[in-house]
């Protein structure tokens, strides 16, 4: 019988690390020995079970890290993520079956696989029952040695895939972030450019249209410089409508409360929806923040426009010290389920993506035949931080 605190001396006790090279990594190119070794943890109260167990494990050249108790492994199982745990069943103190529990309640290793070693197979029917498939497996006590090795060998290359899938989604979320600014960059030069430039230009032209003007005395001349005048307003309002929809002047000038505001007021003329806006005094958001949202904003609009057959929408921006939120609900047709998490639905996705990237949210709900609400939250960041 052992307690965490009796077998503090033993070399096998808690943390200690036992990182066993593989036999025949000596002669191993480098290459392969790139590979970032995944953590296996092995819980035993016998030192001599654990013994062997490590011995018999060394040759999968990964991490191995033993407890002797469900105490000890469940400290490690906080600060470490295994590929897989070898959980003896019959321990003194918490068995493994209570380990387990504890070890599945906590958030970072809920899913981590475990392996019960059990002397008796009758104990594992039962408790069997409370677990996900796949995510646990037993073994006969003593264990066929290839048998064990090949099960852990499994789990140890599940979790390499699992790592690998997560550093790409990561990759890809931090691509997306960066073709989001770059895209937002862009549209802001691009609409100065329009703005300024094209501005300019056709100032000039209109002032020299002017001049002829003044000096022509042929009715039929004067026509014409009146008609290139018109239509040099027209094309200024063109480049106007052009750079506000690339990136409207409203947000870097007054804020974000204002171009919703202003946005939702020009959706009602556009569309006829009856829109109602509810907004807050006007502050002064991270420029980032101000564009995430406005872009949610207008996609939200765009694609009440574009599916639901609202006839009135509501829109209320509301923000605190913590948080700033945004909620368009409209009297549509209701968003079908299917549709929320459709592969099709980059807009959605587009959403989502933009919240993310400052740690908020956007939820879409929608009721057949009564509408859509779409809740978006992010929070602010504080001052200094
Ligand atoms: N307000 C709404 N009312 C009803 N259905 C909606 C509403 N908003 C979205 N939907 C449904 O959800 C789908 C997905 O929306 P999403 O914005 O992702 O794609 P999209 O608008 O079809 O295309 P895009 O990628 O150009 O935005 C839409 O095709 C539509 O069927
Ligand atoms: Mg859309």
């Amino acid at each position: 019988m052992h307690s965490s605190s009796e077998t503090a001396s033993s070399p096998l006790e808690g943390e200690a690390r036992l990182s066993v090279p593989q036999p025949e990594a000596a002669d191993a190119k480098p290459a392969a020995q790139a590979q970032p070794q995944a953590k296996i943890l092995i819980v035993d109260d016998e030192p001599k079970s654990l013994f062997a167990l490590q011995e018999l494990l060394a040759s999968l050249g990964q991490t191995l890290l033993v407890a002797q108790s469900g105490e000890d492994a469940l400290k490690l199982a906080l600060k470490h993520d295994f590929a897989v745990i070898l959980l003896d069943v019959r321990m003194p103190g918490m068995d493994g079956f209570e380990t387990a529990k504890m070890i599945r309640g906590r958030e970072r290793s809920q899913a981590t696989p475990i392996i019960f070693l059990t002397a008796q197979a009758d104990e594992m029917t039962s408790m069997f029952k409370g677990y996900a498939v796949g995510a646990v497996d037993y073994l006969m006590k003593p264990v066929v040695p290839d048998v064990l090795k090949s099960k852990v060998a499994v789990f140890v290359e599940l979790h390499r895939k699992n790592e690998r899938l997560r550093e790409s989604e990561d990759q890809l979320r931090r691509l997306a972030a960066h073709l989001i600014s770059v895209r937002e960059e862009e549209r802001a030069h691009i609409a100065r450019e329009i703005h300024d430039e094209l501005g300019q230009v056709l100032t000039g032209i209109k002032m020299e249209v002017g001049w002829l003007q003044k000096r022509l005395n042929e009715p039929a001349l004067l026509e014409k410089t009146e008609s290139m005048s018109k239509l040099i307003d027209s094309t200024v309002q063109t480049v106007r409508k052009i750079a506000t929809g690339l990136r409207p002047e409203m947000l870097d000038d007054m804020g974000l409360v204002a171009a919703v505001g202003w946005q939702a007021k020009e959706f009602q003329k556009r569309t006829g929806i009856r829109t109602r806006a509810k907004l807050p005094p006007e502050r002064k958001f991270d420029f980032e923040i101000s564009t995430a949202v406005f872009r949610i904003f207008q996609e939200i609009l765009t694609n009440v426009a574009r599916h639901s057959r609202a006839t009135r929408i509501d829109i209320q921006l509301d923000a605190t010290e913590e948080r700033l939120e945004l909620e368009v609900v409209d009297n549509g047709i209701g968003i079908p389920e299917g549709e929320l998490r459709g592969r099709k639905s980059l807009g959605l996705l587009g959403m989502q993506e933009r919240a993310l990237l400052f740690g908020g949210e956007v939820s879409v709900s929608g009721v057949p035949g009564q509408g859509t609400r779409v809740a978006v939250s992010i929070p602010i960041p504080r001052p200094g931080n």
